[in-house]
């Protein structure tokens, strides 16, 4: 987060019955309206986020904020565009959680217990005591996950920890210091490849892709003027989103 500050007076016109509330951000007190989210209240505070900000709302993982409430002697944990401010929030934004990342080859490794050792040994210092599935911004059985890594069910793992964005308020709060969705990742990987049958489709596609099949309709885009370009994005046919139609095919099939 940057620390370019607006002008306080410099705020648009707010209906005159605005509730505005005091919090605390960085330490600094700021009047914020009630209604906000931590990530707005920051900006109308008058910082512009450089770092700690992506997709305003509640995927990207990147906007991990610790707090306290009024009153409360408990250290908090949210994400800033998913959390509305409180009369009295204390806020400290982080940029990220630090976390340490195996490097591996993974065509070197293989689904096991061993391999979990190898790279996230700490895993089984874990002692169920759940913080981890509480600190979860998306309901993620966090402590489930790493018992089934712990016992090896590559599978049972990586569906469990499928939704996971790796804003990793898991790991802030894990007493047993794991890094949760690190081992998650390198088990979803595992069991992608090395589990998974290989999608045909995908196959297929990464086949055109290599033999140039594409690479004339990308000629043909570069040349279109911006605004067709724009007309021609927000007119494209979509995808059903429940895919109930296994057979579902675009209209327009020239780039299948
Ligand atoms: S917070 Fe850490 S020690 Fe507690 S259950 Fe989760 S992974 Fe295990
Ligand atoms: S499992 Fe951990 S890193 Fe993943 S979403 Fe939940 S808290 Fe964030
Ligand atoms: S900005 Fe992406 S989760 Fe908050």
């Amino acid at each position: 987060m940057s620390i370019e500050l607006k002008l306080n007076g410099d705020k648009p016109n707010l209906p005159a019955d605005t509730k505005m509330i005091e919090v605390f951000i960085m330490g600094k007190r700021y009047y914020v309206p009630a209604t906000l989210t931590i990530q707005k209240a920051i900006e109308w505070a008058g910082f512009q986020f450089l770092r700690g900000c992506g997709c305003r709302g509640g995927i990207c993982g990147a906007c991990p904020t610790i707090y306290r409430t009024k009153d409360d002697y408990k250290l908090k944990i949210g994400l800033a565009c998913q959390t509305v401010v409180e009369d009295g929030m204390y806020l400290i934004q982080l940029p990220f959680v630090p976390a340490q990342k195996s490097i591996y080859h993974i065509e070197d490794e293989r689904p096991t217990i061993a391999a979990i050792e190898k790279h996230y040994p700490e895993t089984f210092r874990c002692v169920q005591c759940n913080t981890c599935t509480k600190a979860c911004p998306m309901d993620i059985e966090v402590m489930q996950y790493i018992a089934e890594i712990i016992k090896g069910d590559y599978k049972k793992a990586a569906e469990l920890s499928s939704s996971c964005i790796m804003c990793g308020m898991c790991a802030a709060r894990c007493p047993a210091e794991l890094q949760q969705f690190n081992v998650a990742m390198f088990v979803r990987r595992m069991y992608g490849r090395h589990v998974l049958p290989k999608a045909e489709h995908l196959q297929k596609r990464v086949r055109e892709i290599n033999e140039d099949k594409y690479d004339k309709f990308l000629d043909e885009l570069a040349e279109i003027p911006n605004e067709e370009l724009v007309n021609r994005y927000k007119e494209r046919e979509w995808q059903p989103e429940t895919f109930e139609d296994p057979n579902w095919q675009p209209k327009e099939t020239k780039y299948l």
